[in-house]
């Protein structure tokens, strides 16, 4: 069977020793219930990267270390914050909080304590989380992060490798996450048609340029596209990094699609539900369910991505 790897993304993870499994039996394919579906489970296969990853800091004789900014009180990034420390806590790696009240906040100060941690040889991975509260310069601050503290993938310098089809650096957790979830499950993508919706510098940009990379047909929606659901239907590949609870409806599939579900919110119930709604699944071939899809996927990339500049910088904690 024709299979989707090498993937070009893939190449510096698996040069630092981690391997995207084959998932290629459809019959052992978990599917949404009531439809012929495949559930793209981001559980599963973070597991595998957490336990890849536990194995590598082994061998390599080095525990990564993370160091985490949060600076303000949303209460969303607190969440995916502490989603992220209790991951390499469990993983027995290093992470480390640093809280600045929004009040206290100044990009000055913010650059002051990413120069700290530049400096510190123990630390393998600096995470600002964003959004910055609106009176700070978040690209200043990202700015003061050198490259090879990038876990993030934000730094110009990395974005700018995987634009130019360089894959030697840092890759933004999200994309990446997907890329590894579709190679997984051995999605076909060369001469496909994708379609992002989103354009935010965290997911939609780099998810573009890494279907790009793979020779994906792709297309960027936004805000401002016109006849949304006509450029979603013609879509092989949809990605929904929208930020809008249940978007994507049934009449935006083409039957047979591949849905990735980068959303996070909670429906008029109180009930975790993406930018697509699950009456969508019954049209596709494969879908990325919320909870346990992407979500646990970014969390895992960023264990790779901490590990990978930790065996590269090689400093032993
Ligand atoms: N805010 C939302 N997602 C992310 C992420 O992946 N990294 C950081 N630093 N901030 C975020």
């Amino acid at each position: 069977m024709e299979t989707l790897l090498p993937l070009k993304c893939w190449t510096r993870a698996q040069q630092h020793g981690f391997r995207i499994p084959q998932w290629t039996d459809p019959l052992a394919h978990e599917k949404f219930p009531g439809t012929n579906c495949t559930v793209l489970s981001g559980q599963k296969l973070s597991e595998e990267f957490r336990n890849q990853a536990k194995e590598l800091a082994k061998s390599n004789s080095i525990k990564p270390n993370l160091t985490v900014l949060l600076v303000g009180e949303d209460p969303a990034s607190r969440v995916y914050v502490s989603n992220k420390t209790k991951t390499f806590a469990q993983a027995g790696f290093g992470s480390h909080l640093i809280e600045v009240p929004a009040a206290e906040a100044t990009t000055e100060l913010l650059q002051k304590w990413v120069h700290k941690l530049n400096a510190d040889p123990s630390v393998h991975g600096i995470l600002v989380q964003l959004p910055l509260p609106k009176h700070v310069d978040a690209a200043a601050v990202l700015g003061a992060i050198v490259l090879e503290k990038d876990v993030d993938g934000f730094l110009p310098g990395n974005v700018g490798l995987l634009a130019t089809g360089q894959f030697t650096g840092t890759l933004s957790c999200t994309p990446f996450g997907v890329m590894a979830l579709l190679a997984a499950y051995n999605v076909s993508l060369a001469g496909k048609n994708a379609v992002v919706i989103g354009r935010s510098n965290i997911v939609g940009k780099p998810m573009g340029l890494m279907l790009l990379s793979e020779d994906c047909t792709v297309t960027y929606a936004h805000s401002r596209t016109q006849n949304l659901q006509g450029v979603c239907a013609q879509a092989d590949i949809l990605v929904a990094a929208a930020g809008q609870a249940l978007l994507v409806k049934p009449e935006f599939v083409k039957p047979g699609a591949v849905l990735i579900d980068v959303g996070m919110h909670r429906d008029s119930a109180g009930k975790l539900c993406g930018d697509i709604d699950p009456d969508c699944f019954s049209k596709a071939s494969f879908a990325s369910p919320v909870p346990k899809g992407v979500g646990p996927m970014t969390i895992a990339m960023l264990l790779v991505n901490t590990c990978i500049n930790a065996w590269g910088q090689g400093k032993a904690q």
